[in-house]
């Protein structure tokens, strides 16, 4: 039985500091809170502050930090290299990549570090948040926490509750949520929970309408923005999501429900496999500035003045 009285979220620690991880660093640290940030080396924790650096930067730029505000964020984070770190953390948030083997090992060490009363979370986006408990001895501590990407920018969480949650952690993870600024729905554990359900059929069918050539990248985000008024195309989303972690949420989906429009496109993988992993390594559908960077620059794809719009597939 998780110690109701004891639970304080004072101290969070974050596994995992890529697309995800870095930014609910932000969020965290920029509610208050302590943070302790870990990587599996110094160059991922030194991307994990760059990427705060960055972002805490352009807040300042766009004057929705002051300069000593974004100092104090920073000066709430502590890097560290080894799960060791977050043991006196009364929060700890999963975010490494979308294997469940991996997501387990690390759930099961957290166990042995951790306190009786930490509340274990995973951001995961497909995976069994169940499997990933059951690796725990104390499984009624264990809830998905599910933050959309950007984490800093999109207020909607989802809480997910398996069917051994205790209902105290699921109602403190809920108010921690309101208290980083988000709004919190709760819900089971079911593949790709409401919105990845939703949104991963649709994504999947745009990677393969521009993989028959049936329209080009630029006219089938152009469908959905200008169109349907959408603030992103799909395949700008994949770059945004970083298609290899697109590929595990869509094969974990197609497993477990067995629908045909979650089969992942055969291109994803073949751009994964390439390296072309989106905006974190700078190619994906489009290419960017730099690995990171959200500036689209053109390439041997982009169309000329004179098709743009005519409906050609330059792939
Ligand atoms: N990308 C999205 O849009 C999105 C949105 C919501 C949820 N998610 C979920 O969040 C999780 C992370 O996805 P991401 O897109 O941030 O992945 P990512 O590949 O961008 O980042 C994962 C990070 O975890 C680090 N890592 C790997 N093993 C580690 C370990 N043992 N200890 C510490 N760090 C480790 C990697 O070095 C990498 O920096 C996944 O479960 C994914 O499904 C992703």
């Amino acid at each position: 039985m998780v110690d109701r009285a004891a639970r304080d979220f004072a101290r969070v620690g974050v596994i995992g500091l890529g697309t995800m991880g870095a930014g609910i660093v932000e969020v965290v640290a920029r509610t208050g809170l302590d943070v302790v940030a870990v990587e599996v080396d110094h160059a991922g924790t030194a991307r994990g502050r760059e990427a705060l650096e960055h972002s805490t930067a352009r807040a300042v730029e766009r004057g929705k930090l002051t300069p000593d505000e974004a100092a104090a964020v920073h000066a709430r984070v502590r890097y560290a290299t080894s799960l060791d770190a977050v043991a006196g953390c009364g929060l700890v948030v999963e975010a490494v990549p979308e294997h469940l083997e991996l997501k387990k090992d690390i759930f099961a060490a957290l166990d042995r570090l951790v306190g009786p009363e930490t509340v274990l979370a995973t951001n995961t986006s497909s995976l069994s948040v169940t499997e990933i408990a059951v690796a725990t001895a104390n499984p009624r501590r264990v809830v998905g926490l599910h933050f959309f990407n950007p984490a800093p920018v999109l207020s909607f969480v989802e809480v997910i509750r398996t069917v051994v949650t205790d209902e105290g952690v699921v109602s403190d993870v809920v108010e921690l949520a309101r208290q980083l600024g988000k709004q919190p729905v709760v819900v089971g554990d079911k593949a790709g929970f409401i919105a990845n359900a939703l949104l991963f059929g649709y994504l999947n069918h745009a990677v393969s309408m521009y993989e028959t050539r049936y329209a080009s990248r630029e006219d089938v985000d152009a469908a959905m923005r200008l169109g349907c008024g959408l603030p992103m195309g799909p395949l700008a989303l994949m770059d945004l999501i970083g298609l290899d972690t697109a590929y595990e949420i869509l094969d974990t989906m197609y497993r477990q429900g067995r629908d045909r429009l979650h089969a992942p496109s055969p291109l994803i993988k073949q751009m994964v496999s390439a390296g072309l992993r989106g905006r974190k390594t700078g190619r994906g559908f489009y290419t960017y500035a730099e690995p990171g960077s959200s500036a689209v620059v053109p390439d041997a794809l982009t169309p000329s003045a004179s098709v743009w719009g005519a409906g050609r597939c330059g792939r």
